[in-house]
């Protein structure tokens, strides 16, 4: 396939590192030299749909196509205030789309995830187009009160159509069921037939751990994908990788032994806004004219699981 469209959504509410020190123990220097990010974007009083649904709405405009003309849209999220219905069937009509739709939580490998399902649909000869999104709130996610969390994650949302076309030239998942490093767990509805405890719990996350693994695993699925298509990383144009922490990505950029500038970062601005991190990066990029034709671009992404995910496409 091939991205013809790009559309991203922000939440209105800025929290500047400043702010979160009068919420925790924290300072704007320890946040800015330890993970590289300054203020983010905190849901407030949108709905995780609503940031779904302008992304959407700004990929399908940058496409020049309409919803009625998608065949499949998947929905990458890993909470929102619906259990069920998915969130992609509410966003499907709330965009006028007909076509099916599923969601997956692919934890921030989301998009990668996305990506590849659509590649999978559209070489089983069954959809010409479609509408990726992904929409996060890990801020209803975490404790406001710890600090090692807290200062890290953003919300948001970003969205690429996907039309015919041979762009998408490698994709690599990787799952490894390490659920200790990353998790939340939240209460169900009570049950009179429940006889296990309480299990509330807000995001808990090893950090060193988590920094170990997205760096080796980055590197090895960025690694095994130029392997596959016979290219190196001077071939590539640009590394979009997951926008958790601005070391992981500058550890990337010296292990490949490439300038820091091929790897554009929005870190600053957003934090870690899970799946929906690649997606609005590519956004930018797209919309300040920074991606041209024939650019080969390697996107990177890893998250809870522990899963990674790396995609090589051709703009
Ligand atoms: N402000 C001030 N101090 C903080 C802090 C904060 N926000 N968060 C943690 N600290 C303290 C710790 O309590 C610790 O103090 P101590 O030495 O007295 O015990 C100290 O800073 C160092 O903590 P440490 O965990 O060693 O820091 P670090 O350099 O590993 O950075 C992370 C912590 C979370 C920024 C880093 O491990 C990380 O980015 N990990 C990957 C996270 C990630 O990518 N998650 C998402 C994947 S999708």
């Amino acid at each position: 396939m091939k991205i013809i469209g790009t559309g991203c959504s922000h939440p209105s509410k800025v929290v500047t590192n400043d702010m979160l020190s009068d919420l925790v123990d924290t300072s704007n220097e320890w946040i800015m030299t330890r993970t590289g990010i300054s203020e983010r974007r905190v849901i407030s009083s949108e709905m995780m749909l609503d940031l779904a649904v302008e992304a959407a709405r700004n990929a399908l405009d940058d496409a020049g196509i309409s919803a009625s003309e998608l065949d499949f849209i998947i929905v990458a999220n890993v909470v929102n205030e619906y259990v069920t219905p998915a969130l992609s069937c509410i966003l499907q009509g709330a965009i006028g789309a007909t076509c099916p739709c599923v969601d997956l939580n692919g934890a921030c490998v989301g998009f990668i995830y996305g990506l590849d399902m659509a590649e999978a649909y559209y070489k089983a000869g069954k959809v010409k187009k479609v509408l990726v999104v992904c929409a996060e709130q890990p801020s209803r996610m975490l404790s406001w009160q710890d600090r090692s969390v807290c200062v890290l994650f953003g919300d948001g949302a970003g969205a690429a159509v996907l039309a015919e076309g041979d762009n998408i030239k490698a994709t690599r998942l990787t799952a490894s069921s390490n659920y200790d490093k990353l998790y939340q767990m939240h209460e169900l509805q009570p049950s009179p037939f429940n006889t296990k405890p309480s299990t509330d719990l807000p995001l808990v996350m090893r950090g060193q751990d988590v920094f170990k693994f997205a760096s080796k695993a980055s590197y090895a699925d960025l690694s095994a994908l130029l392997k596959e298509t016979g290219k190196t990383a001077d071939d590539v144009s640009l590394f979009l990788l997951h926008q958790a922490n601005i070391r992981i990505i500058e550890n990337i950029a010296h292990i490949f032994n490439q300038d820091k500038a091929k790897f554009p970062t929005n870190i600053q601005k957003y934090g870690n806004t899970s799946s929906a991190s690649l997606p609005i990066l590519l956004d930018e990029l797209n919309r300040e004219g920074k991606l041209h034709h024939g650019d080969l671009l390697a996107l990177s992404a890893f998250g809870a699981g522990l899963v990674s995910g790396a995609c090589l496409l051709e703009w």
